[in-house]
């Protein structure tokens, strides 16, 4: 049996923990600190997205990430939404030229505080659902993903990342500008409630992103649609399914095995405890997240990156969190915002040293931040 050790100090835990790996699930400003204490204790680290709250200290947590690569560590970011299977079987049906050509996409993100059974109808006390920064200088009243400068922004650059990372993937280009508009609706909150966006790709399609956290209740909607020049593929609760000429009415794509149908006919809800790799839903792909993190930890093998991005694992999830950037500089100018040329790097493999240099030597350097913020 496992002895499990628990650590109220990181450095404690650091100093004195007999593993090898962390897996970082933090407020967003604290990714750069606790990143780098974890790099020099010589340990892998699988960090939650997004990089950072800012994107000079996701440049930063960037370059030291290379570093310990350097020394032969492991430096992944978590964007489960890579692993999540319906995705992987839109993604395959586009590849088998199911919808031919893609031509555009849609992605809708609902966050709700509902909660239940029935989560259209019962309404959770928000406060209570996310966790506050209680005697860390946070405010004991307000959950940190309220907070601006904890999370970076709101809802774009923390969920709606789980839906911009398949656009990318669906899409099969990189997104290379953003139009948009952001506002406040849910007033708890000091970043945007609401976004809504057009993304231009740089393969000159366009895709519609729409992200909304709050209190109401939401009708039913579609995670994902993907027009093709033959038809379209829809991923929802439902799963995955293609229309076109042959199928107009819709053919399921997404299949569940026998032994999976037959849990889910006895009412076990397959997508959460109890299985420690289930096949469909969201949170199917966290286990898939894990599974590839141990593997490139135990066995050497390269981390999955479902593109053809020359950038790193961790340097390609700079693309959701910049995304979300470039969509709240463009509320502000109302116009459209480059997603790449601000971090110097580009998913061609395309590297600015001058802007790189720039933000590196910017503000404090690394060990600063580290000794200011880390805890104790
Ligand atoms: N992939 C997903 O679907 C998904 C879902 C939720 C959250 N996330 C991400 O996971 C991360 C954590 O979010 P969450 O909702 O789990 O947050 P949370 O508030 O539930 O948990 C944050 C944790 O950080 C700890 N913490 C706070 N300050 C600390 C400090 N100074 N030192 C050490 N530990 C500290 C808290 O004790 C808590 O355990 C974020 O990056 C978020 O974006 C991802």
């Amino acid at each position: 049996m496992p002895v499990l050790t628990h650590y109220l100090r990181s450095q404690v835990a650091l100093a004195e923990g007999d593993f090898a790996a962390v897996d970082l699930m933090l407020p967003h400003h604290l990714h750069l600190p606790l990143s780098v204490l974890c790099f020099n204790a010589g340990k892998h680290v699988l960090l939650e997205k997004p990089l950072a709250a800012k994107l000079d200290d996701a440049l930063k947590l960037l370059a030291a990430g290379r570093e310990a690569v350097a020394r032969g560590q492991v430096f992944m970011v978590a964007e489960n939404s890579q692993y999540w299977n319906e995705v992987r079987c839109a993604k395959a049906a586009i590849e088998k030229d199911r919808i031919g050509e893609v031509l555009s996409a849609r992605a809708i993100f609902n966050g709700t505080f509902t909660e239940g059974d029935d989560a259209r109808t019962e309404t959770a006390d928000v406060t209570k659902s996310y966790a506050t920064l209680d005697g860390e200088g946070g405010d004991a009243e307000k959950p940190w993903r309220f907070d601006a400068a904890a999370t970076g922004g709101g809802i774009c650059i923390d969920g709606g990342a789980h839906w911009i990372r398949p656009l990318r993937i669906l899409m099969g280009s990189e997104i290379k500008e953003v139009i948009g508009v952001c506002q406040r609706p849910f007033d708890k909150m000091e970043g945007e409630s609401l976004g809504r966006a057009l993304l231009r790709f740089e393969s000159g399609r366009v895709a519609y992103f729409e992200a909304t956290l709050g209190e109401q209740v939401y009708g039913p909607d579609q995670s994902w649609r993907v027009l093709g020049t033959k038809g379209e593929i829809v991923v929802d609760g439902d799963g995955v399914r293609l229309y076109s000429k042959e199928h107009a009415k819709g053919l399921e794509l997404f299949e569940t095995p026998p032994e999976y149908q037959r849990l889910t006919d006895l009412g076990v809800d397959i997508s959460f405890e109890g299985l420690a790799m289930p096949l469909a839903g969201y949170h199917a792909s966290f286990g898939h997240e894990l599974a590839d993190f141990a593997d490139v930890c135990c066995r050497g093998a390269t981390p999955s990156v479902p593109t053809d991005s020359k950038l790193s694992q961790s340097e390609h999830a700079l693309g959701e969190m910049c995304t979300a950037l470039a969509l709240y500089r463009s509320a502000k100018t109302n116009t459209w915002e480059a997603v790449w040329p601000q971090t110097g790097l580009s998913p061609s493999g395309v590297q600015d040293q001058r802007v790189i240099s720039m933000i590196l030597n910017s503000s404090h350097v690394t060990k600063h931040l580290v000794s200011d913020l880390a805890p104790e």
